[in-house]
């Protein structure tokens, strides 16, 4: 495929049937840098989010939320590092992904990770679903963004997604733009479930 070609179908090769959606998802650099988000699909992205389930309906998940053309969404692309600094300002929302971790207490909240990356995934798939793409990230840098926001230390940033529609892949740098169209791969199913009786 050439890299110019619009990526919009890198679907998964699958073992077994999946939902349309899930075929589907993937995580693109190559935003386009014009388009507006649509308030409805990105409202109803966070709304996926707030219904996930969560350790005793904690809800230990908080959002930065940033338009492009914001000092917000400025302030978040400035704290991304290595190449990710270069493609995801296109996007027209970057959401930082904040777990709490501690409670008012003071007690840890064990599952706060694993409930903040469940909120996402149900972000991303009803995102993708209503024709958007997400990319989440963990290359930024963490403490400038809870510094640039004035995060209590309760709350840390533990990723940061782009949201938006699709760009040209050959808007991208050379070695970005191969990415883009490259296969996607996994592991066989049979490396990750190490006890199947
Ligand atoms: C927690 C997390 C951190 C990631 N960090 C980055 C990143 O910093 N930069 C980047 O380009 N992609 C990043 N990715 C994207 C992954 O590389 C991508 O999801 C993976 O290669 C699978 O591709 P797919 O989502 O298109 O199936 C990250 C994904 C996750 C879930």
């Amino acid at each position: 495929m050439h890299a110019s070609t619009l990526s919009s179908d890198r679907r998964a090769e699958t073992d077994s049937p999946l939902l349309d959606v899930l075929v589907h998802r993937w995580s693109p650099r190559a935003y386009d840098a014009t388009e507006a988000i649509d308030e409805a699909k990105l409202g109803s992205a966070l709304e996926a989010a707030r219904w996930s389930p969560s350790a005793g309906n904690t809800q230990p998940w908080r959002f930065i939320v940033a338009r492009r053309g914001t000092p917000e969404h400025a302030t978040v692309q400035a704290n991304l590092v290595g190449f990710n600094k270069e493609w995801a300002g296109d996007a027209a929302v970057l959401i930082v992904a904040i777990a709490e971790h501690t409670n008012e207490n003071g007690d840890a909240m064990t599952w706060a990770h694993y409930d903040l990356g469940q909120a996402m995934a149900h972000l991303s798939v009803q995102a993708h679903h209503d024709g958007l793409h997400v990319h989440q990230m963990g290359g930024f840098d963490g403490s400038a963004l809870s510094d640039a926001f004035e995060l209590d230390s309760r709350f840390a940033p533990v990723t940061v997604a782009t949201l938006g529609t699709l760009g040209d892949p050959a808007q991208l740098p050379e070695v970005l733009q191969e990415r883009e169209v490259a296969p996607r791969t996994r592991r066989a199913l049979g490396d990750s479930v190490i006890v199947d009786a």
